[in-house]
């Protein structure tokens, strides 16, 4: 039996070999000559000079194969009452043809389009047309408001943006049109044109000369051909949250993105083709990338589309009805989910209700999986539970469990071990590797595995500086913790200003530069408190300019308003308090960790540094006010 020891023991003794043969998995139209090139200055990229397409590897290779009457995507959408099935034949129809149709408008490899859609399957298709033609896509997360739109539409420069004309939230429409309409006259580049999907739910008006429909432009039009692209072609451009309002825009090289997740299938995952997969998350997000389009589509899997949310839609059973509905064998969700379920049926009532011998396990990420979560769904499902770590910047495990190799023993805090590709290193603030169970910045040894970002779109000095200059030769990862005596990793932090919400990853810095644009705020801050469903809550600090004499609270709504305007409804950010001062140290930076400590009544030093130390009892009395620091 081969053991994960030896797969790692492997790739670390030869890892072009390794990863050659990981590549073979894929189709090629002209096979790489080699893996890895060392661009110099620590860039590197994957399968440079071979020939492939994402499409005919996640599409027509399966047809080709005799997989066409295999369901490619199950639709389940709780929301509409919905299901629908598409086979890898219908998949390979409709995505040709509508290629076809954004060729016919003139899109040509190379050229970006932006999808803004809701968790239907022609989100997926969408992407996977752009593929077939060698566009590269740039999927915008629907919770987004049209001001983070415009931010994306002026730094990816799309030719097109292909949107639905809503999206469904329990109890709620989320008018996308309006949204679509408002950013691109923010924006300063314009789209050529739109494609609007209309959903019955709510159709929207078009504008003539500018937005097609979705079915009308797609008549008559000549399905088109899969376009061969280098493996370094950019297959996608996703953008995440950095330390400041202008979000990173990763970009996924299509070789190594197809290598990478083909392996993680099978290996992390421990499916087989045909087996059905589904990653309860939203395209919109780099796990929506890799484990609800790409990854599942790539190795032949069925994926599942799911409209809904863990609970309320209808009620906290949903998960278990789809699981068992569609024979889920792996799935993967957030802990939040979980969390969520929990809170409502903590005793499992809904749980009991399904048959749920299909499942083999269960897979969390996107957030720090805290033990209680963990053992409760261990104990509601009785299949293994697995935490796994990883990032938008990596598209895939960095740590994980490998199933399909090897069971390891669960250690709970743990997301368990390196992948092959990764050298993880704990190092201290001089850059240097510290013993086991030592706290420090977690690191990745260059180069990076397949699949992971070799630079962010147009900006390689940035990619350079966020991500290659604090600590020479290795990736920093953003996160700070350690690393045991049996190689297992424990994520404690992290080392920036980004905070995760139910899953979603926000800046705080972003939200800070949205409350001090509010004509009444002089100054602000925010930070990310504990939150028993969500990890983490946005709570905002604000210090009014002189003379401003208008109710507090008056001030906190407006400021809520703008945010929800402004970056959008996911950041959920509700709490806000104004205070007279913020504390800071003598040189005048923010301790905003100091103020995440006293939100969420933990111990901690004064800092040296401090200003003056009563402005923490006026902290701790403000977030007393709303709920925080009651501990
Ligand atoms: N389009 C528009 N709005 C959206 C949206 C989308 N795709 N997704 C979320 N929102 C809105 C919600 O409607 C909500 O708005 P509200 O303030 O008007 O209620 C707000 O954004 C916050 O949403 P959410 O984070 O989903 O919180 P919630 O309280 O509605 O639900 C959970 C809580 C735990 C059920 C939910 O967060 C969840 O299902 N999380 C799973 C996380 C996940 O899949 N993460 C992906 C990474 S793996
Ligand atoms: P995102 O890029 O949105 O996937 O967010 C990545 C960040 O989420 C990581 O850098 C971590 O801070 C956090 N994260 C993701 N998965 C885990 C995990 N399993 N345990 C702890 N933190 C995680």
């Amino acid at each position: 039996m081969t053991t994960y020891a030896a797969v790692y023991a492997a790739w670390k003794a030869d890892p072009e070999a390794f990863w050659m043969d990981a590549a073979q998995r894929i189709h090629w139209h002209q096979p790489p000559s080699r893996a890895l090139f060392d661009r110099g200055n620590d860039l590197y990229e994957w399968y440079a000079d071979g020939l492939t397409n994402t499409c005919y590897n996640a599409v027509d290779r399966h047809v080709a194969d005799g997989r066409g009457d295999q369901v490619a995507i199950i639709h389940d959408s709780p929301i509409t009452g919905t299901i629908r099935k598409i086979t890898y034949a219908d998949l390979l129809t409709r995505v040709a043809t509508l290629a076809g149709a954004l060729q016919a408008q003139g899109i040509t490899k190379g050229d970006r389009v932006i999808i803004y859609m809701p968790m239907v399957p022609e989100a997926v298709e969408a992407m996977l047309a752009c593929a077939r033609i060698g566009a590269i896509h740039s999927v915008v997360f629907g919770g987004f408001a049209a001001h983070e739109l415009a931010v994306r539409i002026d730094d990816a420069t799309p030719r097109a943006i292909i949107a639905a004309s809503c999206g469904l939230e329990p109890g709620r429409v989320v008018h996308y049109k309006p949204l679509l309409d408002s950013a691109i006259e923010q924006a300063t580049h314009k789209p050529d044109f739109t494609v609007i999907l209309q959903r019955e739910q709510e159709p929207c008006t078009l504008i003539a000369g500018r937005d097609l429909d979705w079915h009308a432009f797609q008549a008559g039009v000549t399905p088109a051909d899969c376009v061969w692209v280098k493996g370094n072609h950019p297959a996608y451009i996703l953008y995440t949250s950095g330390t400041t309002g202008q979000p990173k825009g990763v970009v996924r090289p299509t070789g190594g993105h197809m290598v990478a997740l083909h392996w993680s299938m099978k290996n992390i995952y421990n499916v087989d083709p045909g087996d059905v997969f589904w990653a309860a998350s939203d395209v919109g997000w780099v796990v929506g990338h890799s484990y609800i389009c790409y990854g599942p589509l790539i190795h032949g899997n069925t994926t599942v589309v799911f409209e809904g949310k863990p609970i309320g839609t209808p009620d906290a059973g949903t998960f278990w009805r789809v699981i068992s509905e569609h024979n889920v064998r792996s799935f993967f969700t957030a802990p939040t989910a979980f969390r969520a379920i929990k809170r409502e049926d903590p005793k499992g009532v809904y749980r009991a209700k399904y048959d749920l011998s299909c499942l083999r396990a269960l897979y969390l990420a996107g957030e720090r999986a805290d033990s209680d979560t963990i053992v409760w769904a261990q104990n509601i499902l009785g299949v293994p539970v697995y935490d796994h770590w990883w990032q938008t910047e990596t598209g895939w495990t960095i740590a994980g469990n490998p199933a399909g190799i090897e069971a390891l023993p669960v250690k709970l805090g743990s997301p368990t071990v390196a992948m092959p590709g990764y050298d993880v290193q704990v190092l201290d603030e001089a850059g240097h590797p510290v013993g086991p169970n030592t706290l420090g910045a977690i690191a990745v040894k260059l180069p990076l595995p397949p699949g992971t970002l070799p630079t962010l779109w147009n900006a390689t000095d940035r990619f350079k500086k966020s991500y290659l200059s604090h600590f020479p030769g290795y990736y920093e990862t953003g996160d700070a913790g350690m690393i045991d005596e049996d190689g297992y990793l424990y994520i404690m932090a992290r080392t920036d200003d980004v905070i995760n919400v139910a899953g979603h990853r926000l800046s705080t810095g972003a939200m800070e530069e949205v409350l001090a644009s509010h004509p009444d705020v002089a100054e602000c801050a925010v930070i990310g408190a504990g939150d028993e469903l969500k990890g983490q809550v946005p709570v905002g600090f604000l210090c009014l300019t002189k003379g401003v004499n208008r109710p507090h609270d008056v001030i906190v709504k407006e400021c809520v308003t703008l945010m929800r305007d402004q970056i959008g409804p996911v950041a959920d950010f509700k709490r806000a308090v104004v205070v007279d001062r913020l504390p800071k140290t003598r040189s005048g930076k923010i301790l905003r960790a100091t103020m995440v400590k006293i939100a969420d009544s933990q111990p901690f030093k004064m800092p040296a540094t401090i200003d003056d130390p009563a402005i923490l009892d006026e902290i701790k009395a403000a977030l007393q006010g709303i709920g925080f620091a009651k501990g």
